[in-house]
């Protein structure tokens, strides 16, 4: 982390987990736990909580975000949630691009493109997330793959608009498995996708940006990641489902 030059950010990201009372347990678990952090504090949460969730943490330093979005603004879509909805609510950040929506609903970077802008038009702070696969990693395209996300996933976002978007990297590999990239592996990747904003757009921006890890960031290894330079915070899976363990990685955070 460069807090001189960007905001630390620690980010759950809940995923299908807890259901409106069991969110509120956890929130009114977590709001004390972080009310001294030196960094901003999100839990996204599945839509169905929104509402307790912003409830709960109302007056907080707690932020509530949301998993996904449409781009469009309404109509015909049955199942979906729009930027507006959100908006209206209170929410104020939204995950984009989740491998697990690359994944398993057919997300692509276009899709991926068009949420992100479509969150911005709205005002919402999109988390837009890029990642490689084991066999890219593997066949050592690792870069390619980023700077293509990053290029197709950000294109036609302003530079304005850029300062109110972070990037997650989450390499495919390390979410939900237990293996975390090295300190070293997540600072290059990140290193990289700061080189790669500097390039589309310029450095003063790039520089400004916080980049996230994600996968299996934990209470045991937040620290030597959150070390690095170029890691400005995390995006947090399954240890953001426990007080104790998400409020840690906060404290390692706010160092
Ligand atoms: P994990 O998930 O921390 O459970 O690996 C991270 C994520 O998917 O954002």
């Amino acid at each position: 982390m460069d807090k001189t030059k960007r905001k630390a950010i620690i980010a759950g990201n809940w995923k299908m987990n807890k259901t409106p009372s069991e969110a509120k347990e956890l929130l009114n678990a977590i709001v004390p736990a972080v009310k001294d952090a030196d960094c901003e504090v999100i839990a996204c949460v599945p839509y169905v909580d929104l509402s307790v969730a912003l409830e709960a943490t109302k007056g907080t330093n707690v932020k509530i975000g949301a998993e996904n979005c449409h781009w469009a603004e309404s109509g015909a879509f049955t199942g979906e949630i729009s930027t507006g909805m959100l908006k209206e609510m209170g929410v104020e950040y939204v995950v984009i691009g989740h491998s697990e929506r690359r994944q398993y609903f057919g997300e692509t970077d276009e899709t991926v493109n068009k949420r992100t802008k479509a969150a911005l038009a709205a005002g919402l702070k999109p988390i837009v997330c890029v990642g490689e696969l084991l066999w890219e990693r593997e066949c050592d395209i690792t870069e390619e793959v980023i700077s293509r996300q990053i290029k197709l996933d950000l294109f036609d976002v302003s530079a304005e608009d850029l300062k109110n978007t972070v990037i997650a990297y989450e390499p495919v590999w390390a979410i939900g498995t237990g293996k975390t990239a090295t300190a070293e592996q997540a600072e290059e990747v990140c290193a990289f996708i700061r080189e790669t904003l500097a390039k589309l757009y310029n450095k003063e921006v790039a520089d400004a940006v916080t980049i996230q890890y994600g996968g299996s960031m934990n209470d045991g290894n937040a620290e030597e990641l959150l070390s690095k330079t170029n890691v400005d915070g995390g995006l947090i899976g399954g240890a953001s489902l426990v007080a104790e363990k998400f409020a840690a990685i906060v404290k390692a955070a706010s160092k």
